[in-house]
């Protein structure tokens, strides 16, 4: 992919850019549960800086409607001051002509931080108004957003109307990685799917079976493939608007002679999950119980498959991994990856959240910062915020 990058820029000492990054992390009780994505933007920060630039990040956090501080960066400020042991300065109410002037006070060895940029709606709507007024704070433009360039919004796409723009190394390294892995793998591929959000999950399993030897499903997705095999699914968690397009991707995996493994034995409860965990083959679910997790012969033979591949993408846990009784399947899958020689790429939000211990995350070979924007590069092989970058 032939995309600008910041290496392509000279002589920016003293220049503003306009550096947009997914800071979108998680918070408990206001405090920050994983700062990875904080972590992998410095690189960028650092070489802008570097190169003299005069930094002006935005982000956004959560779906906040409108303003919100319940939604305040604040927190990754003061992380990100900690990170880089460098003043960074909030700037909130960024709407305003006056901070604009704020904004060209600080000096060039500071960083600046615009408040949530989803506090306007101008963002989500790509509002070509609110672009332009942001653009007027730089001479540059520099998204290292991978996490958030699935969305058409003005920090991402709208900006790049009005101002040279550039990928930043984040970025650069997430397209290269995820095309090399999409365009020449190792083989045997192996493509791990888990987790709830079904309907941009499946979308992502009929592309991806072009080139993969082999899926493998787990999590609430797993229930709509067994749903649509004509099994009994008893009253887990299935969306039912998906089983015909489930049926198509059986259909499909035949024709493209792909894999496409279901769990042959499961972790089951009642739908309160107040009985203790029992293991069922997949053809006995009773009606009364849910599945939770994947049993332990599956667990096995995914295991199996896993030390087979020269390549895995895993993205969705196997179960409902926030009850530690049916995070088994998600821990056994995680620790085979740690222990398999293959490339490995690891995303999605709740299956970086889901592993607690970094010896593990340490073994991955590449964890990207994109949950959605990761599946949809799968899916389509770009993004909305890529396409903008591209060489004419
Ligand atoms: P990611 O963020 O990693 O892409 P998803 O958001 O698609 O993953 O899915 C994560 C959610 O899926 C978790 O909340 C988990 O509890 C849920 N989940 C996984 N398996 C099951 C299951 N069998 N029944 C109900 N929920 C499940
Ligand atoms: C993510 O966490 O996937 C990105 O930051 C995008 O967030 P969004 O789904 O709220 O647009
Ligand atoms: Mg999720």
């Amino acid at each position: 992919m032939n995309i600008r990058t910041i290496h392509e820029l000279k002589n920016i000492r003293g220049k503003r850019v306009l550096l947009t990054v997914d800071f979108n992390i998680s918070l408990h009780n206001g405090n920050i549960t994983n700062d990875t994505r904080i972590v992998e933007a410095l690189p960028t920060i650092n070489y802008l800086r570097k190169e003299g630039a005069k930094i002006i990040l935005i982000s956004h956090l959560g779906r906040p409607r409108g303003y919100d501080k319940k939604f305040s960066l604040r927190p990754v400020a003061e992380r990100l001051r900690k990170l880089t042991k460098i003043k960074v300065n909030l700037i909130d109410d960024f709407w305003e002509g006056k901070a604009i002037n704020i904004i060209n006070k600080i000096p060039e060895d500071e960083l600046i931080l615009l408040e949530n940029i989803r506090f306007y709606k101008g963002e989500e709507d790509n509002d070509k108004i609110f672009s332009k007024h942001l653009a007027k704070m730089a001479d540059f433009f520099v998204n290292d957003a991978f996490g958030t360039s699935h969305r058409v919004h003005s920090s991402i796409v709208g900006i790049a109307d009005y101002l040279p723009s550039f990928a930043g190394m984040l970025m650069a390294k997430e397209i290269q990685v995820l095309s090399d892995a999409l365009n020449k793998p190792a083989r045997p591929f192996l493509v791990l799917i888990g987790g709830a959000k079904t309907p941009e999950k499946i979308a992502v399993i009929e592309r991806i079976l072009d080139i993969a030897d082999t899926i493998a499903l787990g999590g609430a997705i797993s229930n709509t493939f067994l749903a649509a095999w004509g099994f009994g699914t008893g009253k887990s968690l299935v969306d039912y608007e998906m089983v015909e397009m489930a049926r198509v991707v059986f259909w499909k995996a035949a024709k493209k002679h792909c894999a496409l493994i279901l769990p042959q034995d499961l972790v089951i409860s009642d739908r309160e999950r107040s009985k203790m965990p029992s293991v069922i083959e997949y053809n006995k679910i009773p009606n009364n119980v849910a599945i939770y997790d994947i049993g332990p012969k599956t667990q096995k033979y995914y295991c199996k498959l896993i030390n087979e591949a020269k390549t895995i993408i895993w993205n969705g846990p196997m179960g409902f991994y926030e009850d530690p009784l049916y995070k088994k399947g998600t821990d056994a899958v995680l620790k085979c990856l740690s222990n398999s020689n293959a490339y490995s790429i690891l995303g999605g939000g709740d299956t970086i959240t889901s592993i607690k211990e970094r010896r593990y995350l340490e073994k991955i070979s590449h964890i990207s910062t994109g949950g959605s924007a990761m599946l949809s590069f799968l899916e389509k092989g770009t993004l909305p915020g890529i396409d903008v970058l591209i060489k004419n």
